[in-house]
Order: structure tokens, then sequence, then C-alpha cells
């Protein structure tokens, strides 16, 4: 852990105006500075800096936080990262973080970064060495341009080339960034061999892992990735992200395709706003991540039918996110093809003007939900409510919840009141009208992401985190009963500890729980991300805590303040950590 009181000297040298200044820029406003919010839609400013309070805060969304806790939501960074960053502004050192928790230490990351990067070096440099390999990509229509663009590159064969790259091949950080592989006897090699190399980038452009595509048709498997490592988690990157930002902004839109190949072939054709997941389902963290970068978000699957299975997968983990402005939709093409092969045949034009012909949610959902029931019998009606049921759940967004209520009681054949009075559904009159308040839907998501973890590795949990989430929403009961049963059960499986939970807590918290669990790859590893995660949710306490105390003192002018309140005030946003919850 970083300590506290280094946390508290880098926020007394950083200047939370110039930090978002930065990024959003700010006007003067008497004793404040503000800005139409960076966290929420709105046409005249509510997002307000105080110079004297060191934080900001929206009065339309809620938003509010110091300056890490700016970074964090704006850039997208982990709390560690947003105070490498702030650090680095002011030109302080952040101390060793003591290796606990199997966290890698800053060196190690570096290290970790620049072996990667050598490493896409050498596999770039290795393409225009092999007549074999460039001769494949030519088959597939792969321009030079694109290909540079790529930074595409080959692993040649044989078992330990990147011994000519790091003399110390034996350096553990080698097996940690997944280029080598060590196997029982202790041998090591390389783990690309005569393979199409694909960088995976982070958000900041660094390489984080690989993609490696075999040659020969007959080798297996077909794509091998790199492992989950300290840097890549595949849950939450996706392909060509870094390179497609500038496109995404200014078509507004993100296209998510399947593969690798596709990305490629359609930056190629000049469709350079798409992405792809690397090999896994689309999560929630996928989706998020895409939705703060476009007001529209195109899936577009492979005609076959794991395509479309995958196509329905995405849907349903998109649904708790949505947002009445925010505009979600599907594109199947012809079953023979895939992005790439579409675009090769047919050309850019036609390929956006089926994306602009893209199915929207709510006509896939109603589509999907009566595609094997004909809503004949009295029986396929009560299937088609009971399968309607958890979608309508998860949906929050109030208009688009509206019209799908009203169609699926008209499918059902039931008036919109019979309907309510037998399902259990969300009271959209207090949802939200507009895009969101983010705060409430960060910390709701956060909860869960927190829970999943620990469902999906309890041994993370500790008891001593009972100590600071304490209150009785349905999410508290919910994080307090898993961490209890977890330190029970350490080493269980998900189902086991899912099945101790039921009836101590909420029956539909629980069934959302079930369902994100069952999209997640149950090999990731989990270890890294739930430090963030839980540094969040301590940060998300605080702001709650300082947001009610905000509101009361807000108002007052400084001079009318007690002690006491000036007190409080003086240490607000001061300090995010755990200690203060
Ligand atoms: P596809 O098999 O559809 O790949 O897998 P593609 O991109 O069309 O590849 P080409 O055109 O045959 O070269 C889609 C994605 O699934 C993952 C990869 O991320 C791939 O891009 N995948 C596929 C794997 O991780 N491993 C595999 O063996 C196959
Ligand atoms: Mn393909």
């Amino acid at each position: 852990m970083i300590p506290e009181s280094f946390i508290q000297e880098l926020l007394n040298r950083v200047d939370v105006v110039d930090v978002i200044d930065k990024s959003v820029p700010l006007k003067k406003a008497g004793a404040n500075y503000s800005a139409c919010c960076p966290f929420h839609n709105e046409k005249s400013p509510s997002f307000t800096v105080s110079p004297t309070k060191q934080f900001y805060h929206c009065f339309g969304c809620g938003a509010h936080g110091t300056a890490i806790g700016f970074l964090m939501e704006y850039q997208d960074l982990s709390f560690i990262e947003a105070i490498h960053d702030l650090a680095k502004m002011v030109g302080m050192i952040v101390p060793q973080e003591t290796r606990n928790e199997n966290r890698p230490t800053q060196k190690e990351v570096v290290g970790l970064q620049e072996s990667l990067q050598q490493a896409a070096q050498y596999y770039k440099a290795e393409l225009r060495k092999s007549q074999r390999a460039i001769d494949y990509l030519k088959a597939r229509g792969l321009s030079g341009k694109v290909a540079a663009k790529f930074q595409i590159g080959y692993a040649p064969a044989g078992w330990q080339n990147l011994q000519s790259v790091f003399p110390h091949y034996e350096n553990d950080a080698l097996t940690t960034a997944g280029l080598v592989v060590e196997n029982e006897q202790g041998r090591r090699y390389d783990r690309f061999r005569d393979r199409i190399m694909f960088p995976i980038h982070d958000a900041k452009g660094q390489v984080i892992g690989f993609g490696g595509r075999v040659i020969n048709p007959e080798d297996t498997p077909k794509y091998y990735n790199s492992p989950e490592t300290p840097l890549f988690q595949k849950g939450h990157e996706l392909y060509g992200l870094f390179l497609a930002r500038r496109a995404i902004r200014d078509a507004g839109r993100a296209l998510v395709v399947e593969g690798y190949m596709d990305v490629v072939a359609l930056a190629q054709y000049g469709i350079e706003y798409a992405v792809a997941a690397l090999g896994t389902a689309t999560t929630p963290f996928h989706i998020a991540k895409l939705m703060r970068q476009a007001d529209e978000v195109v899936f577009c699957f492979d005609g076959d039918n794991a395509g479309r299975a995958a196509a329905w997968r995405a849907a349903v983990n998109a649904l708790p996110a949505l947002t009445d402005g925010f505009k979600l939709s599907f594109l199947f093409l012809p079953k023979e093809h895939d992005p790439d092969s579409y675009v090769r045949e047919f050309g850019k034009e036609k390929f956006e003007a089926e994306i602009k012909a893209a199915m929207p949610l709510s006509q896939y959902i109603l589509k999907h939900l009566s595609e094997d029931n004909f809503l004949q019998s009295q029986e396929d009606r009560v299937r088609f409510l009971n399968d309607a049921e958890p979608i309508m759940q998860q949906l929050n967004a109030p208009r688009s919840a509206m019209f799908l209520r009203k169609k699926v009681a008209e499918l059902a054949q039931l008036s919109l009141e019979e309907m309510h009075s037998l399902l259990k559904l969300p009271n959209l009159n207090k949802a939200p009208i507009q895009a969101r308040p983010k705060q409430t839907r960060t910390t709701i998501s956060l909860y869960k992401r927190f829970c999943l973890m620990l469902l999906m590795q309890p041994g993370l949990a500790s008891i001593d985190d009972l100590l600071w989430i304490k209150g009785d929403s349905s999410e508290e009961v919910l994080l307090q009963q898993a961490i209890e049963t977890c330190v029970l059960h350490p080493h269980s499986k998900p189902v086991v500890i899912m099945r101790e939970l039921e009836s101590k807590v909420d029956e539909k918290l629980l069934r959302e729980m079930e369902r994100e669990l069952s999209l997640l790859d149950e090999s990731l590893d989990f270890a890294l991300e739930f430090v963030g995660a839980k540094q969040q949710l301590q940060q998300a306490y605080l702001q709650k805590q300082e947001g009610i105390l905000l509101a009361q003192i807000s108002e007052k002018p400084l001079s009318t303040l007690t002690e006491n309140e000036k007190a409080l005030l003086k240490n607000l946003g001061n300090k995010p950590n755990q200690n203060r919850v």
C-alpha cells in the first residue's frame, strides 16, 4: 500500500483546479470555477470546482471528489494509477509499495511493460524478414499500411528466439509477462512460435499482451493469446481500442466485432471505430468502457451459431448499464460471413449501410424471446412472461423500459396493470430521468463487481472488510453476507457460496449475481483487480459521506461554520483511505 501520509502530501501539493482544467476547461465563477459536467450531458454548467476546498462537485449528477477521484473517473484509472499520474505532475516520487497481495511493484510493472515493448519491436522486425509470413498476410488482403498501423509482427519458429532479445532469458519478468513458458522440468521456451503476432494495447498505447495466429492451417489453437498477467485482464481490455479512440469519438459510435482480423480489415477499408473482445464474452466492464466514449454501440457478431449466442450474452450484459440517451444495436451478418470477409466483398458503404440498419436492442430482445415461442397457448404466454421478467428487471432506463413493458404485455395479451400486478418490476418513476447520476451507478456496479470477484475467488475475502461495510441496504447486506461466507469457505466454488447466500440476501440481487457469474470466464484471475475495486468501493463510501456533509454545509459562508464543521471540511477529500470510513 502507498502510505497515507504520502497521499495527503500529494493532495496538498496538487491543485485540483489545474488537474481538472487540463481536461475540462474551467471558467472562473465567483470564488469557484465551473464548467459543463464531463460526467453527464448538460447544456448549462452545474459542475463546480472549489480551489479552497480542493474538490469538485456536480449539482446535476452528484459526481464529487478530489483530484484523485477525478482522474479515476475521467480517465478510467485505478486508484494507484491516479496517484502515480498526479505524483508525476508535481514531481513527487511515489514511495515503494510493499509487496502484499501479490501486487507487482511499480518497478516490476515497468519491467513488464519494457519486456512486452521490446518483444513487439522484435516481432515487427521479424515480419520484415519472413517472406512466408508476409505472403500469408498478403494472401489475406492486408495492406502494408494497415499492418504497420496495428504493429503486426511475426514470431518465428523455434523454441528460444527471444533469447536474442533478452540476454537474461531466465528473468522472471518474461514468464510474468507471458512471453516465456516454463515447463515442469524447468525448461523455458517462447510462448509464441511461428505465429502472426497482434499486439494488444492498453488505454495509453502500451503493449500489454499479444494474440498470435497460426500460419499453418493444421496447427492449433488457431489463436493463442497472452495469459492473464498483472497488466492484462481479458475481461477488461478490447483489442484495437487505443487505435480506434479518435475514430470512435468522431463517429460517436463504436463497433464491437469478434476477431482481430475483423478489426484490422475494417480499418483497412476505412471503418476505424471497430474493437474486439479478446476471445471472451463481452463483459459488463467492456460495455461500461465503451459507453464512456460513444453514444452508440453496435455489436456485430459472426453469422454462425456461436456468434448469435455471443450476441444474446452481450445484450443481457449491457442491460443494467443502459440509459435512455444511449443506443445499442445488433448487426447480424449472413451465415457465411464475418466482418472481415463482408467488408472485403461489399466495401465500406454497404457495411455502413448495414450498421445504420442494425436492429435496436428492444427489437432484438422481443425477437429473441419469441423466437421459439409462438405465443399461441396460455402456456406459451406464461413461458414468454417468465423469460421476459429477468430482462425487464435489468432494464432501468425509464423510457426504454416503459416501451418494452408495453410491448411484452401486449404480446402476453395482458394489460400493463395486469402484468405489473404479476411481476416485480422496478418502479420507473423513481429512476433517474436523464442520462444518469453517474455516482449512483458507479457505486451500484462497484458493489456487484466487488462481490463477483469474491464469489469467483473466495480466498480474497477478509473479515476486516466487515469493519467498513456497515450499512443495511440490500447491496451492503449482500456484501456482508458474501464476505462472511467466503471467509468460512475460502476454497469453494461460486455455486457453493451462492447456495449459502440463498435466503440470507435479497433474492433479486442474488439472481443478478448469478447471471453475471454465468457470463464470466472462470479462469480469470481477479487478485489484482480486486485491490483496485476495494479501494474504489472505499472511496465511494467516503464520497457518500462527504456528499451528505457537503449538502449540509455547502450553502453556508465559511465565516458561519462551527470549528467542528471547518475541521471536517478541511479534512474532506484529503484521505481517500479506508481508515476514514
Ligand atoms: P474467429 O475464429 O472468428 O477468428 O475467432 P477470426 O478473427 O475470424 O480469424 P481468422 O479470420 O480466421 O484469422 C474470433 C476471435 O476469437 C478468439 C480470437 O480473439 C479471435 O480473433 N479465438 C479464436 C481465440 O482466442 N482462440 C482460437 O483458437 C480461436
Ligand atoms: Mn475471420
